[in-house]
């Protein structure tokens, strides 16, 4: 689908929120449009948990209420989302196909009660879904205020990609047997000779849980791939069924933050725009479970500079360049440990921020605090008596700095949204090092975060790319931590021009998750000639100094590092050591353009690593987070937007002369400025 034909085609930057006309009286309906529309929102989005009320019974359809809610919505001017409403399957079918269920670790059945209570492999689930998202569509797809659809709701989200159900154990085995052919070829690539786990045909594989210690790594690997495929796939029938029937209309689906339990980059595939759940606080007090308690209280009141960034960057090429915020954190949440209040301005900033990365929508969730049920203590835009709350005020806000922007620029100055650099992450390598992380604290998004935050403190800017995305556009390429490199995706680092930086343990595993051959880096050997001998991971408090050769120390090691030997590269360039360890193992090696940390590093000396392959790229970096650890920068189009996440005032780096757009030169805790980068000559309108 061409993205000119798409409504939001050009990029504007529009506000909306995250609605429930059911769990509200009628009688409000009307009043809640116009409150919206008088708030500067113009998007809506609904229905995503009313299944038992669009189908109260098995083919039997209300549609009544959602017309009405729509027409209510249609008359203010706002445009709808439409959410299939597949995250709560109705009480009716569970106990007519009890299937629907998904089963956990442990074998048992998750019941009815709350939501996300089914299983991705049931059949019985795979035909109501489908009947009532060809219901929904047909009814609403030509509907000319519904000018989107969101597929399901946060898939995976409470623990459940991964479904231990006779179902998922009957696909799973075909899932294997079709992989493999033969069961002589499974038990090769899983290395059964090891403790004789020899498997006897694919009718006798079970889950890779629950042995008396960890199941084959290949085995868990297979498990993970087969659950992301079989999500990916349910999700496609979703697309294939609203593109039949509502034509011409986006289709996304709202991602979450840290989470990677299937491959987005595979689903990004059938989608036209990538939206993702922006809740910077829940992720700072208890999703980022890789920050530090200092970190914790520094960031509790504005979230972290740049985890909802890193996410922006990422999902906006998942995306395929189109970005939005389905819900955005507009009060405190009720789902993490503790539940700080944002601090004043940050709703607004957190906008901008979206924004200033490329966002075309920032949706808020939800309009009204709702005084009962499971999120009763979850804010919204209003309190619940309706009344504007602190969120509200903030995004009223924004609505009209938004007009201002817009008015001062032609339509087409933020259009787009480019970056220097490159910052490969992908899910396979996410899942090895959860499989077998080696060192507790190497799971999970951390180091890509690390190193993520370390590039934008230099003022540059990042896309999160996946393994197959193209390199041309990039002076630097880091890949933080792809334990699995593919031939092909080595093939493209070698012919690319620019740096590359390598961080540990990358090319370390095959596909399948073994030891590479030839020894790590595997298939970047050619780019790097050295080999891994041994690897160590140390647990918090253990570090080793590291110094260039002869100087004082620079910084330290931690969490892990790999050991080098040095060969002679086969084109002869020789492998220069750039730092060691205090032991004298190589930190960091740099062969002509290609760099390799053999070591995680603390912040300040990966930043200076960072800097130096930088420049060598030829980029122009500014260390704008010495003074001012809040402070990040992000260029959209021809406007330069400054976010400050505090703690304390900031100077942002406006070139003398040149007027601000929004915001102040010196900028407080949550403020926001922006101004035109000279040279960029967009005509006033
Ligand atoms: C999201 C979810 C919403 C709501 C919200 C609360 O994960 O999509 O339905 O539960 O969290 O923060």
């Amino acid at each position: 689908m061409s993205s000119s034909s798409l409504p939001f085609a050009t990029p504007p930057m529009r506000l909306g929120v995250c609605y429930y006309p059911e769990q509200w009286p009628r009688e409000r309906w009307a009043d809640d449009a116009r409150a919206m529309r008088e708030m500067g929102l113009s998007t809506v989005r609904i229905a995503e948990f009313a299944w038992s009320r669009m189908e109260p019974s098995e083919g039997r359809f209300d549609w009544e209420w959602l017309d009405a809610a729509i027409e209510t919505l249609a008359a203010q001017g706002l445009q709808v989302i439409l959410g299939t409403p597949t995250a709560a399957p109705p009480q009716w079918l569970v106990q007519a196909h009890p299937d629907v269920l998904p089963v956990d670790a442990q074998g048992r059945v998750k019941p009815f009660g709350a939501r996300r209570h089914y299983c991705f492999s049931s059949p019985s689930m795979w035909t109501a879904s489908e009947r009532i998202v060809t219901a929904m569509a047909q009814r609403y797809g030509q509907h000319p205020a519904v000018v989107a659809w969101q597929t399901d709701n946060e898939y995976g989200c409470h623990d459940t990609t991964l479904s231990y159900s006779p179902a998922a154990l009957t696909a799973f085995r075909r899932w294997l047997a079709e992989r493999y052919g033969s069961i002589e070829a499974l038990n090769d690539a899983w290395g059964t000779a090891f403790w004789g786990v020899q498997f006897l045909g694919f009718e006798h594989v079970g889950f890779p849980v629950g042995q008396p210690t960890s199941a084959l790594p290949t085995h868990a690997m297979d498990f993970r791939r087969f659950s992301s495929d079989q999500v990916v796939r349910y999700n496609r029938m979703q697309v294939e069924l609203l593109r039949q029937h509502a034509p011409g209309r986006p289709v996304l689906h709202n991602f979450m933050g840290l989470f990677g339990e299937f491959d987005h980059h595979e689903m990004g595939q059938d989608l036209d725009i990538a939206a993702w759940d922006s809740y910077p606080l829940g992720h700072v007090d208890t999703a980022a479970t890789f920050l530090t308690e200092a970190e914790r209280q520094q960031w509790a009141r504005t979230g972290h500079p740049d985890i909802s960034a890193f996410h922006h960057d990422l999902y906006r090429g998942i995306g395929h360049g189109r970005l939005w915020v389905m819900e955005q954190q507009a009060g405190p949440v009720n789902w993490a440990d503790w539940n700080a209040l944002p601090l004043p301005g940050m709703v607004r900033a957190w906008s901008w921020e979206a924004f200033a990365h490329g966002a075309e929508l920032v949706s808020y969730f939800r309009w009204r605090q709702l005084p009962y049920g499971q999120e009763q203590m979850h804010s919204g835009l209003n309190r619940p008596d309706g009344q504007r709350d602190v969120g509200g005020e903030e995004a009223a806000r924004v609505a009209q700095e938004i007009a201002q922007v817009a008015a001062a620029l032609p339509a087409d100055a933020l259009a787009t949204v480019s970056a220097e650099v490159a910052l490969v992450v992908d899910y396979p390598s996410l899942w090895m090092t959860q499989i077998q992380p080696q060192g507790k604290d190497m799971a999970g998004f951390g180091v890509a975060i690390r190193y993520y935050s370390a590039l934008r403190q230099l003022g540059l800017n990042v896309d999160v790319i996946g393994p197959d995305a193209d390199l041309s556009a990039y002076r630097l390429v880091v890949l933080p931590q792809s334990l699995h490199v593919s031939d092909a995706l080595a093939q493209r680092l070698q012919q690319h021009s620019g740096v590359i930086v390598a961080g540990p343990r990358t090319g370390s595993k095959t596909a399948d998750l073994a030891i590479a051959t030839p020894l790590p880096p595997g298939p970047l050997r050619a780019l790097l000639p050295v080999r891994v001998r041994a690897v160590e991971s140390m647990r918090p408090g253990r570090h080793y100094a590291v110094q260039a050769e002869a100087g004082s120390p620079l910084g330290h090691a931690s969490q892990w590092r790999d050991l080098l030997d040095l060969d002679a590269s086969p084109e002869g360039q020789d492998v220069q050591v750039r730092e060691r360890c205090e032991d004298g193992w190589p930190a960091r090696v740099s062969a002509g353009r290609v760099d390799l940390h053999a070591a995680l590093v603390d912040p300040a000396l990966l930043q200076a690593w960072l800097d130096d392959a930088a420049r060598r790229a030829g980029l122009s970096t500014v260390a704008i987070s010495a003074q001012k650890p809040g402070l990040r920068l992000r260029r959209r189009g021809a406007l330069q937007f400054a976010i400050n996440h505090g703690p304390a005032d900031a100077q942002v780096p406006v070139p003398t002369g040149v007027p601000l757009l929004l915001g102040s030169a010196t900028l407080p805790p949550g403020g926001v400025a922006a101004w035109v980068v000279p040279g960029s000559a967009p005509r006033s309108r």
